[in-house]
């Protein structure tokens, strides 16, 4: 991947971004999953509890106007008659219900390992129910018992041996667990239990239309925020970077135009007022260097304009005579090339430039000879002065004939 400095603003700010939302997103979606999970539960717990409420009710009525009845129709047995309701309440639904009891009379209605530890905690206290996400090898299960106590009516065939009808001691000897309990002691329990994989089928679907909703949002926000980038940011900034490197390159510069008021607008804005000076200082320049050649042109003396490493830059007619060649063959030629003492005179403008320097202003002439292209050889006087450039210092030398003296 490439370095995220060497990225594109545009780039940059995607993956920003996108690496933002997608933080959002998925805290978003934790954040919804466990809403989503508290709900469902609590929607069971409330669903188990009214189940457990009407089995326990409906027993508590059979039980109390039960007068004999179950002898003859065991179907009438209020356990019989709840379970019944039971099944029927719960035929079309995820719920599973039963009624168990550590001292069971049927062994359909023993208890499996959970419910018998629930038992256990409900006797002797008054905790009346307990829910629980378990975990099992069939998958995880929500699971909610309600505890039953012995109420007054109960204790006719769930109390001493020898109160209980006929059909219940024909079916139950003397010494059977399932007898004498107390008024008040806990009998059994209701049992609910629901698949956690069901309640969660539901969880799925909703985040799942959730999540899609929230995906779509996202990315048009993406979207709308890259475009606006594009258009703030970096479009005019590629064009002040074009612009640019345009100049740089042909020389040439036409105004960008501004297209607003902020930050950017200003930077185009002050980028055209200083291109506009420069253009100005240029004109300026060139106007002065053209004053220059045509005062030196008048000049009577030979006059060399040269940089500090020798390299010729500006001569007059007057010089060319002297030398003996055209202007374009002395320009970018080393002046010290067509001196006799080339090397004493660098010596001597270094001296000069280095006088300058501190800040003096050095007058001294000195004598040369210039070799002139056809290897003749005049006499000079040698005048230096010295202006400060931009970049670099420039000498003039200003080379009097010898031989007019
Ligand atoms: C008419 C007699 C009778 C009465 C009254 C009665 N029961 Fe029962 N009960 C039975 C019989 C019989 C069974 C066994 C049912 C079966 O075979 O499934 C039973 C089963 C149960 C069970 C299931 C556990 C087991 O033993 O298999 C519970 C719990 C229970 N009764 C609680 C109560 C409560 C609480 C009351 C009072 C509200 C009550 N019963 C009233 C006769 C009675």
């Amino acid at each position: 991947m490439a370095r995220f400095s060497s990225m594109s603003i545009n780039t940059k700010f995607n993956l920003i971004m996108s690496c933002l939302l997608i933080v959002l997103f998925i805290s978003a979606s934790f954040l919804i999953y466990q809403r989503q999970r508290n709900l469902i539960l609590k929607v069971a717990v409330d669903n188990a509890r009214n189940i457990a409420r009407q089995i326990i009710e409906t027993r508590d009525y059979i039980s109390s106007v039960e007068h004999g009845e179950a002898a003859h129709n065991y179907a009438l047995v209020p356990q019989v008659v709840a379970t019944q309701i039971a099944a029927r309440m719960t035929r079309d639904t995820k719920f599973y219900v039963r009624q168990v009891s550590l001292r069971y009379r049927n062994p359909g209605n023993r208890p499996d390992e959970y419910e018998t530890e629930q038992l256990q905690r409900f006797s002797g206290r008054v905790v009346r129910e307990n829910y629980r996400v378990v975990q099992s090898e069939g998958g995880d299960a929500f699971r909610y018992m309600q505890s039953m106590v012995a109420e007054k009516s109960c204790l006719a065939c769930h109390g001493s041996y020898d109160n209980a009808p006929l059909f219940i001691r024909q079916r139950f000897p003397r010494g059977h667990y399932s007898y004498d309990y107390k008024l008040g002691e806990v009998i059994g329990a209701v049992s609910v239990t629901v698949p956690m994989a069901e309640l969660y089928r539901d969880i799925g679907t909703n985040l799942k239309l959730d999540l899609a909703y929230r995906g779509v949002v996202f990315f048009i926000i993406i979207a709308i925020m890259a475009a606006l980038v594009r258009r703030i940011i970096i479009h005019p900034v590629r064009m002040l970077s074009e612009s640019i490197s345009n100049v740089t390159r042909t020389d040439t510069f036409t105004p960008l135009p501004r297209t607003s008021d902020d930050e950017i607008g200003k930077l185009i804005a002050a980028f055209n007022d200083m291109m506009d000076e420069l253009g100005r200082k240029r004109a300026q320049s060139r106007e002065s260097e053209q004053r220059y050649r045509e005062f030196i042109e008048v000049a009577r003396s030979a006059v060399i304009t040269f940089m500090t490493d020798g390299k010729i830059v500006i001569t007059n007619q007057k010089a060319e005579e002297l030398i003996g060649a055209t202007r374009l063959e002395l320009l970018g030629e080393n002046i010290y090339d067509f001196f006799l003492e080339g090397e004493r005179l660098k010596v001597e403008v270094n001296a000069f430039l280095e006088e300058i320097r501190k800040g003096r202003r050095p007058a001294a002439t000195t004598f040369h000879v210039v070799r002139s292209a056809d290897g003749g050889e005049h006499r000079v006087e040698v005048g230096l002065s010295a202006t400060q450039t931009d970049q670099q210092p420039m000498i003039t030398a200003i080379l009097h004939n010898g031989e007019q003296r």
